[in-house]
């Protein structure tokens, strides 16, 4: 049943791409002109994702994240929400999106059997909102969350944190998130895929988000019990709930039990890594589900990674890949890896 790496890590959380594209331009993630995009007849098909998904199930996996790219964009997403809801083993099915797409299908995928929903949301300014987004409107993320609450989905707020772009809003944000019932989340500026423009002087570490978020709300508790997840959690006086996820300067690989497979089927061990393993070729190759298993299964055994951790000794930190390199290698782009 359930397997792990060489650190003794167990595989129990596996975060599916199902599209590349993204109907958006977040200066963080795809701030490039154009891009090269996974050729169409690679992507998945959702009888394959879900042939995966039962596989990883069967290897001890009881958490899946849909991502993308943008996952809205995938037609007919809520009929592979349906599949992936039916497999056994399966106790968390969540889903990562930008909201702009969501306020139309919210119910539908509840219905569907999505668990809970994570929407990114890095400002409260709808002039800000499109200058971070090039093509974004706020009122639509907006008009998404607020269907997500109607609909019942639990949801999460995602919100990177950018020197100089919305560290005066943590605290506003925080209330917000209030009202809708939702957690929000406090994501360092990560070096990884398009943020070709990152630099260190652009992330506020997590005991500078704590500090802004207690200036404007009070002292935060540490909340015990994270587990394998990224987020530390934090109770406020009044009871409201927020995270920080500190991956660029508190990593927490130590406890890493994410995988992630992308839209064409590549599976990755780790965010940061710069090759997968490809399992789409030996889905279409006809291998049986044991088969499978037994390919994933030797893979995790061999995993090292840890990415983030890596990173902290890097001296003079910058981005991690270079632009032109992301241009000639698509899966290196956080956008194909699924964040
Ligand atoms: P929960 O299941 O609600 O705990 O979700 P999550 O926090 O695992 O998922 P979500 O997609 O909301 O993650 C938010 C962000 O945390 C991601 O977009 C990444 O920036 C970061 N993150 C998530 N998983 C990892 C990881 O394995 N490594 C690193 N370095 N960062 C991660
Ligand atoms: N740093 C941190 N988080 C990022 N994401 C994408 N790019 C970055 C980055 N450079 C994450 C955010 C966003 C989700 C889609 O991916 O959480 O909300
Ligand atoms: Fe896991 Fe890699 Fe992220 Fe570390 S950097 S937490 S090993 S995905």
């Amino acid at each position: 049943m359930g397997i792990v790496d060489r650190y003794d890590r167990p595989l129990r959380s596996l975060r599916i791409s199902v599209t590349d594209r993204c109907n958006l331009r977040c200066g963080y993630c795809m701030p490039e002109g154009s891009y090269r995009w996974l050729p169409r007849p690679d992507l998945l098909t959702f009888e394959e994702i879900g042939a995966l998904a039962e596989v990883f199930a069967g290897l001890g996996v009881t958490k899946i994240r849909l991502t993308g790219g943008e996952p809205l964009l995938r037609v007919g997403l809520v009929s592979l929400v349906a599949i992936i809801a039916r497999t056994a083993g399966i106790t968390d099915l969540a889903l990562t999106t930008n909201g702009a797409l969501l306020s139309s299908q919210a119910a539908a995928l509840c219905a569907a059997g999505l668990g809970r929903i994570a929407v990114s949301l890095d400002t409260l300014d709808a002039a800000k909102f499109r200058e971070l987004t090039r093509t974004g409107d706020l009122h639509e993320t907006v008009a998404g969350i607020d269907a997500a609450c109607s609909a019942g989905l639990p949801l999460k707020i995602n919100t990177v944190v950018i020197r100089g772009f919305n560290d005066g809003e943590l605290g506003d944000l925080v209330e917000r998130g209030r009202e809708w019932g939702a957690e929000v989340r406090f994501i360092e500026f990560m070096d990884v895929g398009g943020a070709t423009q990152w630099s260190m002087s652009d992330v506020l570490a997590r005991e500078e988000i704590l500090a802004k978020v207690e200036a404007c709300l009070g002292k935060a508790r540490p909340l015990p019990g994270r587990g394998a997840a990224p987020a530390e959690r934090f109770e406020l006086p009044d009871g409201t709930r927020f995270g920080v996820i500190a991956s660029t300067t508190a990593p927490f690989c130590g406890t890493c039990d994410r995988a992630r497979v992308t839209a064409d089927g590549h599976w990755f061990h780790c965010l940061y890594a710069s090759q997968g393993i490809d399992l789409r070729a030996a889905l279409r190759d006809g291998r049986s589900a044991d088969e499978l298993a037994a390919m994933i299964r030797s893979g995790w055994r061999q995993r090292t990674d840890r990415g983030a951790e890596e990173r902290l000794r890097v001296a003079a930190r910058g981005p991690l890949f270079p632009a032109d390199a992301l241009r000639d290698n698509p899966h290196l782009e956080m956008h194909t890896k699924g964040g």
